[in-house]
């Protein structure tokens, strides 16, 4: 089994993405923290803990990280009430609430220590903004040799999502992700927005995830249905009824690594930019000085994605 801990801002995809790495039967799902994104901290760990309640996977333990990004103050933009990512998440997900509790170790301390102890290889899988990342790294620097493989959902080459330049999970904390992406993980992978948004869930799959009769279809169904009624009516999409699950995508790769097609290139954070705070730079033609640090998911196969979640959310935890 591929161990692997997830750092979420949960968040309707973040929910996927949790069910899917703990449901899986070649995966090991020992861990996952949480960080201030989608929703303010708390709500983000309560959110993780309803998912894993819901499925019976409660034992998996879940530390709460970063109130904040590591240098500013707010988000590049203060959160507003008519937030975009408020409307598509909601501050709790469509699941009953729990009972269940986050750890009393600070997320940040947990994979510290995780990757300082341990012998097994354990993937990283950051779907949300990289301030746990940056902080984890800032406090220990040995863990880009400690953690064999980080695969993070963000950045977006041809798409934007909370500005024409910038995907969410990076303009949240731009110099995080500066840090993590020049940090020289030796096998860093990014999945953007390009990626994700050609492995849409529709909604008649959608009723075929709810009719599976199983705990992970019905959240499935619920999360990724409420994404699609605020897609349909606030996203530029090309396919209407449908939506892009980005974080489960990762996982997804995860478990059979050709559901995305990748290409290795220099990637850099734009962190001052006026227009373009958050953008990651892809440098697809080496114009710039710096070498190779990324493979980049450009393209991926919906239908084989959507295949991996059918079976893995038919199966009873
Ligand atoms: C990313 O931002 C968040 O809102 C989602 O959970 C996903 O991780 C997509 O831009
Ligand atoms: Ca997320």
């Amino acid at each position: 089994k591929k161990k692997l801990i997830l750092d979420v801002d949960t968040g309707t995809d973040d929910a996927v993405a949790i069910m899917l790495a703990a449901l899986h039967e070649d995966l090991d799902l020992v861990g996952v923290t949480t960080v201030n994104g989608n929703a303010e901290l708390h709500y983000c760990t309560d959110n993780s803990l309803r998912v894993l309640d819901f499925i019976g996977k409660g034992s998996i333990p879940v530390y709460a990280g970063c109130v904040k990004p590591i240098v500013r103050s707010d988000f590049p933009i203060p959160r507003t009430k008519n937030d975009l990512t408020e409307k598509i998440h909601g501050k709790h997900l469509p699941l009953p609430e729990t009972k269940l509790q986050a750890q009393q170790q600070h997320a940040v301390e947990y994979l510290v220590e995780t990757y300082r102890s341990t012998t097994d290889p354990i993937s990283l899988v950051p779907v949300a903004p990289l301030t746990n990342i940056a902080a984890a790294l800032a406090i220990e620097p040995k863990l880009v040799n400690l953690i064999p493989e980080v695969v993070i959902m963000g950045g977006g080459h041809d798409v934007g999502n909370v500005t024409p330049a910038a995907e969410f999970n990076i303009w949240a904390d731009p110099e995080a992700a500066y840090t993590v992406f020049n940090a020289g993980f030796e096998k860093l992978t990014m999945v953007p927005l390009d990626a994700t948004h050609k492995a849409l869930v529709t909604a008649s799959q959608c009723i075929q995830f709810g009719e599976l009769g199983t705990p992970a279809g019905q959240a499935m169904a619920a999360c990724t249905g409420h994404r699609i009624g605020i897609h349909d009516k606030i996203q530029r999409m090309d396919i209407e009824h449908s939506a892009p699950v980005h974080d489960a995508l990762c996982i997804a790769h995860l478990i059979q690594p050709e559901v995305i097609t990748l290409e290795e290139h220099p990637v850099d954070i734009e962190t001052h930019g006026e227009l373009s705070v958050g953008r990651t730079i892809i440098d697809k033609n080496r114009r710039g000085l710096k070498p190779v640090n990324c493979k980049v998911a450009f393209d991926a196969d919906a239908a084989l994605f959507v295949e991996i979640m059918m079976k893995t959310f038919a199966k009873i935890a």
